[in-house]
């Protein structure tokens, strides 16, 4: 990484057609839908009901989501808190690809403090980024342990881990939060619904 030599490019993003001209050929407007929570709060769970839904109604998606990002482009970090900026960071200019391309971004990263998700707000543009909080309480999480973490991470297996050995930072301003120890998927998904489709719908 040593040489790294930023007065030798020149990008070219005047020259290639924008996000303008995707839209118009998409007919939607493109937004970056950020889900953050707890691991096992349900995020990755809304997203792909939520992708269902917008796809149903000829909007074009793209789900990012924590394992499959962390299994290929991001397959070098781990967990520290170093790492998890690097990851977000990646994570929010892949974002801003797609939401250039004129489609509609959700993620489902833990993203566990205000710093790291103002960060991919400014990488991504403030006016596209909405912000979801999955905020299904720690015990409900613990209790559901899909994947078997938190028995390990209360063993000591895992370092690290968030809501156990590592901090969670609850937004402040989230567009929506989302209980899911509370409400349905379904009720998840129509709350979400009301939320973005206005804003990715042209021409009605
Ligand atoms: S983030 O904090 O950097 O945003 P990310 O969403 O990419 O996290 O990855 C979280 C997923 O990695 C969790 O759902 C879980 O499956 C797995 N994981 C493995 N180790 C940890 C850890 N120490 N803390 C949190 N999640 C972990």
């Amino acid at each position: 990484m040593s040489d790294i030599q930023p007065n030798n490019i020149y990008p070219i993003f005047d020259r290639m057609m924008g996000r303008e001209d995707k839209e118009v050929l998409l007919k939607q407007r493109s937004v970056m839908i950020w889900f953050t929570g707890l691991s096992g709060s349900g995020k990755s769970t809304v997203a792909i009901a939520l992708e269902r839904e917008l796809h149903k109604r000829g909007l074009l998606c793209r789900i990012l989501d924590g394992d499959n990002i962390r299994s290929g482009i991001n397959n070098n970090l781990g967990f520290s808190p170093e790492d998890r900026v690097e990851n977000i960071r990646r994570i929010a200019e892949v974002s801003k690809l797609f939401i250039d391309t004129g489609i509609i971004t959700i993620a489902a990263f833990i993203s566990p403090n205000n710093e790291l998700r103002e960060m991919a707000s400014s990488i991504v543009g403030k006016e596209n980024f909405l912000e979801i909080y999955v905020n299904t309480p720690l015990e409900e999480c613990e209790r559901r342990d899909v994947k078997g973490l938190y028995a390990k991470a209360r063993k000591g297996e895992i370092k690290e881990f968030t809501g156990i050995s590592a901090p969670f930072e609850a937004p402040e301003h989230p567009a929506l939060s989302l209980d899911t120890s509370v409400l349905s998927l379904e009720e998840s998904v129509n709350k979400l619904l009301a939320l973005i489709l206005p804003k990715v719908k042209v021409g009605e």
